[in-house]
């Protein structure tokens, strides 16, 4: 690994020193405990940065089962629906031949409203060339993180099936493990053939995803990935079905939606039944604020920083480009998409008490618990639900 020079660590140190000193100034030293090997690791080494790989270690128990008995109906269920669900990126499903210039300077990619930029005085004077390559920059960026989140849910998947207590989840986390390689393929795909471009994972991204390998406890795990990540995940495919102009495009996120809604059920199924049963108070408060903190790394640090260096740099400090990405149209747009998803099932799960409510209110994303339950949700009705 290489040492990072200290103008590189004061750099990080700017860039994410706000939410951990969040973190302290809310007493949560215990989450800040958990997630200090990753960030270390993340926001200040970089570790990630340019590698072809990362090297994480895993801490959980591997719990084998000789009964082999089918005690969970509901998840039994869910595993019969995948395997009747089953589609291969390469079999016909997906149209690959639908063609879409992502550079299109008519019908633009995504509408120039969810390009940061578009609003200052620059973007005009700029060629329409130049605007459709940030257009797709953009696009490309959000893919990214999206296909870098698909590999975390594989290898989250693959690790829960070896802990969660059911044996109908051991076999419905199968499915899910091939379910993720195909949105990985898929994904890979599309950036790869379709917009020629790919980014590294945001910090932030990287961070969540080494904490979540290296936990020891597999609820912390699912809460994590199945509800939160996935969550995250979902709430940007309702958002760029809903504004992209490539048809493929459209055709790969209404595939895949379907796949996770699943993913969210047996999530939402399996902690529903260990949180009621088998935590004290103590435990399940401790899992609120864990939620808690990841709706804030994922509500509030998602600001496009490649970008930022890529094509803003000159016209921004990095200060006033993080106000400027936090309230941009997109940003918005995918905040009230992520956790109109994703505040319903925390209700579920006990995680939306009286006690952790004023903090969501406190950074503006109380509105949402009254929102439909998508783990009950049918795929279309997922993909309608108004942003
Ligand atoms: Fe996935
Ligand atoms: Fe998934």
């Amino acid at each position: 690994m290489t040492v990072p020079s200290f103008s590189q660590l004061l750099l990080s140190l700017e860039r994410n020193w706000p939410m951990a000193s969040e973190a302290v100034a809310r007493g949560n030293i215990k989450m800040l405990k958990s997630f200090l090997g990753p960030a270390y690791r993340g926001f200040l080494l970089q570790s990630f940065k340019g590698a072809d790989k990362s090297i994480m270690t895993a801490n959980h128990q591997v719990l084998y089962d000789w009964n082999y008995l089918r005690q969970y109906p509901a998840m039994s269920k869910l595993y019969e629906a995948a395997k009747s669900g089953q589609w291969a990126a390469d079999d016909g499903t997906i149209n690959w031949s639908q063609s879409f210039d992502p550079l299109n300077t008519h019908t633009p990619i995504v509408p120039d409203i969810y390009c940061p930029a578009s609003i200052l005085p620059i973007w005009t004077k700029q060629s329409g060339l130049e605007r459709a390559t940030q257009r797709r920059a953009m696009l490309s960026w959000i893919l990214s993180q999206i296909l870098h989140g698909e590999q975390g849910a594989l290898y989250g998947a693959a690790q829960v099936l070896q802990a969660v207590p059911w044996f109908d989840g051991k076999l419905f986390g199968a499915t899910q493990v091939v379910d993720e390689a195909r949105h990985i393929e898929v994904f890979h795909r599309y950036l790869d053939e379709k917009l020629g471009r790919r980014y590294e994972i945001n910090e932030n991204l990287y961070v969540l995803s080494e904490a979540l390998v290296a936990d020891s406890r597999w609820d912390v795990k699912f809460l994590g990935m199945q509800i939160m990540i996935e969550g995250f995940g979902l709430g940007a495919f309702t958002m760029i079905r809903s504004f992209t102009a490539d048809p493929l495009l459209r055709d790969i996120l209404k595939y895949i939606v379907a796949d996770e809604a699943r993913h969210v059920s047996y999530g939402v199924l399996a902690l529903q039944r260990f949180y009621e049963t088998e935590l004290n108070e103590k435990e399940r408060a401790e899992r609120e604020d864990l939620a808690f903190e990841i709706s804030l790394l994922l509500q509030r640090r998602f600001l496009m920083h490649d970008l930022y260096e890529e094509y803003y740099g000159n016209y921004f400090n990095l200060k006033e480009w993080n106000k400027f990405a936090m309230d941009s149209e997109l940003m918005r747009f995918f905040r009230r998409a992520m956790f109109r998803l994703l505040i319903p099932n925390l209700k579920r799960l006990g995680l939306f008490t009286e006690r952790i409510r004023p903090r969501y209110a406190e950074i503006g994303i109380v509105n949402y618990e009254t929102g439909p339950q998508m783990s009950e949700m049918t795929n279309e009705e997922i993909m309608a639900v108004p942003v």
